[in-house]
């Protein structure tokens, strides 16, 4: 199979499909030059977890952590969402209801143009106090290195994003589940799926029913449980689709093309 044929089961149900979830993780990033986390040049074969994610390790050096987080913000501000944010955010004039779930803390979908985005481990453009909890913008500190103290107790100020061992946000993610739970297809982009809860979104999907797809250049355990494998990179992959069903959209009379199965 090309890298650019689309199963046309997958096509079929998109093309009768009232709902997708499109289920993504640091790959949909990789093409823009977010770095991922996992694999040879992954953020973790670098960096310890323990020692930049967790909420330990902010109480032991707030500095260490709000630097890391400082570095990733400059990245994420430098970059563009790509062609595949692009085409997912698409979708949404060509199916009646999209929503995009993503473990992705740079905001790039919002910013392709993606409307209902459910963000299961948070947003590095937020930031909140952790002693009282209330919400904190940066203003003038965003350029002092410093850790910013609340403005209203002077408890420190950390990046609303999920650490390892924290419960995931709960609108969202039960968000997340609804929209899973009442999909046609499930598209998962660019995760390993090895961090759960995140990761049994996919496998929510389709206990109601979905067609699941999985793409990633690299099989993993979700392409082996999703009814679809598409190797491939998500910026190449995901303008076909989107183009193949726009064609299948506006021609319902035409043959699905694509490949058998
Ligand atoms: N297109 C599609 N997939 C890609 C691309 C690309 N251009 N480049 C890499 N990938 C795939 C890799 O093969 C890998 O399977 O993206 C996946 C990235 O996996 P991880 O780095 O493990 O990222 P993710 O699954 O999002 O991690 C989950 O772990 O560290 C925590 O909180 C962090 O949200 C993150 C969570």
């Amino acid at each position: 199979m090309s890298p650019l044929d689309i199963p046309r089961r997958l096509l079929e149900r998109l093309g009768a499909a009232d709902s997708v979830v499109v289920f993504t993780g640091a790959g949909m990033s990789a093409e823009s030059g977010v770095p991922t986390f996992r694999g040879a040049e992954g953020i973790w074969s670098r960096f310890k977890p323990e020692e930049l994610a967790t909420m330990s390790a902010f109480l032991r050096n707030p500095q260490l952590v709000w630097d890391w987080y400082a570095h990733r913000r400059t990245i994420i501000a430098t970059v563009q969402p790509n062609e595949g944010h692009r085409a997912v955010a698409d979708l949404e004039h060509l199916v009646p209801r999209v929503a995009v779930i993503t473990q992705n803390i740079d905001n790039l979908h919002r910013r392709a143009g993606s409307t209902v985005v459910h963000e299961l481990h948070g947003n590095i453009e937020r930031n909140y106090c952790v002693k009282c909890g209330a919400p904190h913008e940066m203003g003038s500190e965003r350029a002092s290195p410093e850790v910013p103290r609340c403005a209203m107790c002077g408890g420190l100020v950390r990046p609303d994003v999920v650490w390892f061992g924290e419960l995931l946000p709960e609108e969202d993610w039960e968000a997340a589940v609804r929209a899973a739970s009442g999909a046609d297809v499930c598209i998962s982009v660019g995760t390993s799926g090895v961090v759960y809860p995140a990761a049994s979104i996919p496998a929510i999907a389709r206990k109601a029913g979905a067609l699941h797809a999985d793409v990633n250049p690299e099989p993993g355990p979700l392409s082996e449980a999703a009814d679809v494998f598409i190797k491939g990179l998500a910026g190449a992959v995901l303008p076909v689709l989107v183009q193949h069903l726009e064609k299948l959209r506006s021609r319902p009379d035409i043959a699905v093309p694509g490949e058998g199965r």
